[in-house]
């Protein structure tokens, strides 16, 4: 069967990394992304999890904690200031980054990813990727700041150079209601 986008984004992630990696997610929310990841790279890894809103920081703390996760940093800031956080042992050697784009499902929808920080945010981590390393995005393009950033990012992504990234598009063409669809950077070794 063909996996739904948040299968296949974890899928996408798990393929390149390894236990004792560093890895990003961008946009923590519930923390649903942040506990795969941590399982990815394992005890001897590291997860820096960002979110704006302090009610996601705390329900990720909590999702993490009933799963005995340890390898997580969880960082209140905008994903925009990224590069705050990544180490100097970890530049270019970054195995990949998580984006789950749009607001806190069941919480303020006017507290929402938007393209000029989304951009600003991959900008920096592509710096940081290890060679294989990717960037995987789920594009909720429903809501009017989503449609924006889709824009934004397919207009952004689409002159990355061939010969350096792979970007992919993964998007069910048939699903009604502008279903969310995945970006993935991959840099190439
Ligand atoms: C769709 S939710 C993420 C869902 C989450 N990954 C999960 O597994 O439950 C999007 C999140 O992005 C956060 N967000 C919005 N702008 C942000 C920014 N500039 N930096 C970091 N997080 C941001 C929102 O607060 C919201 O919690």
């Amino acid at each position: 069967m063909l996996k739904h986008v948040i299968a296949y984004a974890h899928e996408l992630m798990e393929q390149v990394t390894q236990p004792g990696d560093t890895v990003i997610d961008a946009t923590c929310g519930n923390g649903n992304d942040t506990l795969a990841l941590s399982r990815f790279v394992g005890e001897e890894g590291k997860v820096l999890a960002f979110d704006i809103q302090e009610q996601a920081i705390e329900m990720t703390s909590k999702h993490l904690s009933l799963h005995d996760v340890t390898n997580t940093t969880l960082i209140l800031d905008s994903h925009q200031r990224v590069d705050h956080y990544i180490t100097p042992e970890d530049e270019g050697k970054l195995a990949g980054a998580i984006f789950n784009l749009g607001y806190l499902p069941g919480s303020n929808k006017a507290i929402t990813t938007n393209a000029e920080s989304t951009i600003t945010a991959i900008e920096k981590i592509r710096r940081a990727l290890k060679p294989g390393g990717r960037i995987v995005l789920v594009v909720y393009h429903g809501h009017p700041e989503g449609a924006i950033e889709k824009e934004g990012l397919l207009a952004h992504v689409k002159d990355y150079d061939q010969k350096h990234y792979a970007v992919l598009q993964y998007r069910f063409l048939n699903q009604k209601n502008t279903p969310p669809f995945i970006i993935a950077i991959e840099k190439k070794k």
